[in-house]
């Protein structure tokens, strides 16, 4: 029952990262297609390797998997796949993470993966009445003068991406080091959000506030530690976007009944539920909302608060935020 309600709720997604919707059986048919050599030769050995003892674990197979996309229509078909999932677990608005760095810096350029995004959004929007947004994160193993150089490469492409985040192997590789290139960023009219204090403690997530000028933390379960963090964040109303599969799979939490979700949302955080990398992770948005529901005994109301907050999270327009929230109090009142 609560199944049914969970995946029924209107919706939207706020962390998802679109390499990270590569599921097996499309890893293996583009590598074949597109002549990329795996790891793995079967859909079966591509599951059995994603057991993750934490980030990078999961990143060096991450980025190894992202190298089967090669062509506009690749892009088109992944994104394409990713919002039909979506849309079937009640997601009405997504924004979604890409990696640029992770395919300009194999010779795959922004004009190939923007084209195949840009015809995956017009189809969802057209014919799964979805509204779609793209936010551009920069891999923060890599030098700030990568970033820099990357976002003047999006230039082009400015009214395409809503925003810019900050994502990949967060331990010695705090917000600071790209202070510059967020200034410049915010600069250019994008809004701004960053992975913090997913494994790095809450001074990340002070910082990714302070010195980045983040409106969310994307994870942020590591605020926990800082009672005065977490009353800051309650107090400014400041988004989580949480991923509870992930950070199972990702070992922050040994299970899913240990997480700190259900105390932050009781303490007063805007926290979303979201799926992160869900061909990795073992769910989509639907599973993390019903596991999660599950695991922490969550009501139908923590869900209802939860898909709500999803919608003030989110950085779309008025108009379309008021139209969400419509579709969501009409599916609460009939259900
Ligand atoms: N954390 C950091 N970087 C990432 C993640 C994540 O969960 N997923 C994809 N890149
Ligand atoms: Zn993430």
């Amino acid at each position: 029952m609560i199944d049914a309600f969970a995946r029924g709720l209107p919706k939207a997604e706020i962390h998802l990262h679109v390499e990270g919707t590569l599921e097996p059986e499309m890893m293996v048919a583009l590598a074949e297609r597109n002549g990329v050599s795996l790891p793995f030769d079967t859909v079966d050995e591509a599951r059995a390797a994603y057991q993750f003892d934490n980030l990078q674990d999961f990143l060096d197979i991450f980025y190894q998997g992202a190298e089967v996309l090669q062509t506009e229509g690749d892009f088109a078909e992944l994104m394409t796949a990713y919002l039909e999932r979506a849309s079937a677990d009640g997601v009405r608005h997504t924004e979604m993470f890409f990696d640029p760095q992770t395919h300009t810096g194999r010779g795959v350029q922004f004009p190939t993966f923007m084209a195949g995004f840009a015809t995956a959004r017009a189809d969802a929007e057209e014919r799964l009445g979805m509204s779609t947004e793209l936010i551009m994160c920069f891999l923060r193993h890599l030098d700030a003068s990568d970033a820099m150089a990357t976002l003047e490469a999006a230039l082009p492409y400015r009214e395409a991406l809503i925003g810019v985040g900050l994502d990949s192997s967060e331990i010695g590789n705090p917000p600071e080091k790209f202070e510059e290139v967020f200034a410049r960023a915010r600069a250019e009219g994008w809004r701004i959000t960053a992975h913090a204090g997913e494994e790095a403690g809450p001074d990340f997530i002070t910082g990714a506030l302070d010195t980045l000028g983040a409106e969310r933390i994307d994870h942020g379960v590591r605020s926990e530690d800082d009672p005065a963090l977490v009353a800051r964040l309650a107090a400014d109303g400041v988004p989580l976007t949480m991923c509870p599969l992930s950070n199972v799979k990702l070992r922050v939490f040994d299970k899913l009944a240990d997480h700190n979700l259900k105390r932050l949302l009781e303490a007063g955080v805007r926290v979303t539920i979201n799926s992160d990398d869900p061909a990795y992770f073992g769910g989509y948005i639907g599973d993390n909302y019903v596991a999660t529901a599950e695991a922490l005994d969550l009501s139908e109301e923590h869900l209802i608060q939860m898909a709500r907050n999803s919608i003030e999270a989110s950085f779309v327009s008025d108009e379309r935020r008021a139209e969400l929230i419509d579709e969501l109090n009409r599916f609460v009142a009939d259900s």
